[in-house]
């Protein structure tokens, strides 16, 4: 006998799309939101630096911030989306504020903001100093759990979705009993986050998988500038560390931090000579990987030691932790430093209400390819791109409520294997191949040679169906690993994070 539940939306992911996408749905509407892991693990709770918005209503304002993100996007960006992510940023930081998140005050009471690279002016709220995320995610959990209309279901994931004539119907899950739960919804979210895990360093949690978008492309759903793999400056550096990365926030830099090669000598002029180091991600993480070959180095330096103790004890309250944890005191000692994998600018094909290509299935987040990041996202916009969409998601499920109703399915027969596998080998060669020829600088050799390792690997998993975790865990690091470097192999020239040697 086959479980069934139903509700009228399911959301995938515990991270902020999915939580604020379930705030935000109408309370009359019975929710599911199902989450792979712990809710407090996962890339929302890892933001430092902070969200971008013009809170006040300022057009001039909010033009600049369209600019600003277009600049950095190599105005690869789509201008509609883009559009609706700056000018709906003041009315959801409003709705952020009466969920009960704090960001940082003055003493006055305004709020504090801060400068990161590629804007031209401070607009980023933060929390905490530079413990953003947590705090806002600590504060969302604290409404979700009194919202009697959500259920949460921890340790449950999502393994494929039903669908029929182009339409989503649920999806099959995997229950902390590890038995097969069919979930059966009128709406389907993905916000399933980013694919940190397919690289050896990410600053997102090895769970990363990018599972929401290998089991759309399974679907047969629309995936697109998946090349598009930011790629943050300032991971910090312990040698032979593979796995999450701690990040040394860009407003670090935002607040005066310059980088410095393994000589000590300042470089970023040479690179960009008017925003030097607070010119996009792409431009430095590029800037510091030709610094760090030309120096045969593998870290080069982050000095913010002309900032007081006090100061940067009380602003970046994390990163003055971990880093005299690990040995180094930021107040005096230069930070080691290295560009890693941190966010993937592409991913699910949507328009600006988070509709993919198949109807019911919404996407939103990380895993959604909105168009708003071009081809390199402006710092501190993936939390904003979270909220605004979310909204726009709920909304549009919202108004749709009154055609909900019971959904027919015919289960298909889907016959698996029970094995205890885990694939670890495959993992490990995924990791390598990404970041050795997926990463920062990509050539047409090293990527046709990546695909025939992935391909290898993806035909042997494809094979065999285990329930697993384990297995679509792999099963989708494989899909989306292969999908980046097929989809970098397409653009042949270099433009934001997506740099061709050739
Ligand atoms: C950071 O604090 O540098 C990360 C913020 C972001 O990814 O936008």
């Amino acid at each position: 006998m086959k479980e069934i539940k139903q509700f009228d939306v399911v959301i995938l992911g515990g991270g902020l799309a999915g939580i604020y996408t379930a705030l935000n749905i109408d309370s009359s509407l019975h929710v599911g939101l199902f989450i792979k892991d712990k809710i407090e693990r996962g890339s929302s709770n890892l933001a430092q630096g902070g969200i971008a918005a013009e809170v006040v209503w300022d057009e001039a304002k909010i033009e600049e911030h369209f600019e600003d993100t277009l600049k950095a996007g190599s105005y690869l960006n789509n201008v509609e989306a883009t559009r609706v992510l700056v000018s709906e940023a003041g009315k959801n930081i409003e709705k952020l504020l009466n969920f009960g998140v704090k960001f940082d005050r003055n003493p006055d009471g305004s709020l504090v903001t801060t400068l990161e690279g590629g804007h031209r002016s401070r607009r980023i709220l933060h929390a905490g100093g530079d413990d953003t995320g947590a705090k806002i995610m600590m504060d969302l959990r604290a409404a979700l759990f009194q919202r009697k209309n959500i259920d949460v279901f921890e340790d449950e994931m999502a393994i494929e979705i039903l669908h029929n004539d182009n339409k989503a119907l649920g999806v099959i899950v995997i229950n902390q009993q590890n038995e097969e739960v069919y979930v059966l919804a009128n709406k389907i979210v993905l916000a399933t986050g980013g694919i940190g895990g397919i690289y050896k360093k990410s600053t997102n949690e090895k769970i990363a998988c990018g599972d929401g978008i290998a089991m759309a492309h399974r679907a047969g759903v629309i995936i697109k500038n998946m090349e598009f793999v930011q790629f943050h400056p300032t991971g910090f550096y312990v040698e032979d560390q593979i796995g999450k990365t701690f990040l040394i926030s860009e407003a670090v830099r935002g607040e005066g931090g310059i980088l410095r090669n393994i000589e000590g000598v300042r470089f970023m002029e040479k690179y960009d000579k008017e925003r030097m180091e607070l010119a996009p991600r792409d431009v430095v993480s590029q800037a510091i990987h030709r610094e760090m070959f030309d120096t045969w180095s593998d870290h080069v330096y982050l000095d913010i030691t002309h900032k007081s103790k006090e100061y940067l004890m009380q602003r970046f309250p994390t990163i003055y932790k971990h880093c005299l944890d690990n040995g180094v005191d930021i107040s005096k000692d230069y930070i080691p430093v290295a560009p890693v994998e941190h966010f993937l600018c592409g991913g699910i094909e949507t328009d600006v209400y988070g509709h993919t290509s198949m109807n019911n299935l919404y996407a939103v987040g990380e895993c959604a390819n909105t168009g708003v990041h071009g081809a390199n996202r402006l710092a501190s916009n993936s939390l904003l791109e979270c909220i605004v969409f979310g909204n726009r998601v709920a909304e549009d499920i919202n108004k749709s409520k009154s055609t909900f109703g019971k959904i027919d399915v015919v289960l298909p027969d889907m016959v698996f294997t029970h094995k205890k596998y885990n694939f670890k080998d495959i993992r490990v060669e995924i990791r390598d191949v990404m970041s050795k020829y997926g990463f920062i600088v990509r050539k047409e050799d090293d990527l046709e040679l990546a695909k025939k390792l992935l391909s290898k690997h993806y035909a042997n998993l494809k094979k065999i169906n285990v329930f697993s975790r384990y297995y679509y865990e792999t099963l989708n690091m494989v899909t989306v690993a292969l999908i980046i470097i097929e989809q970098a192999l397409e653009r042949k020239e270099s433009i934001g994070c997506h740099f061709r040697l050739d």
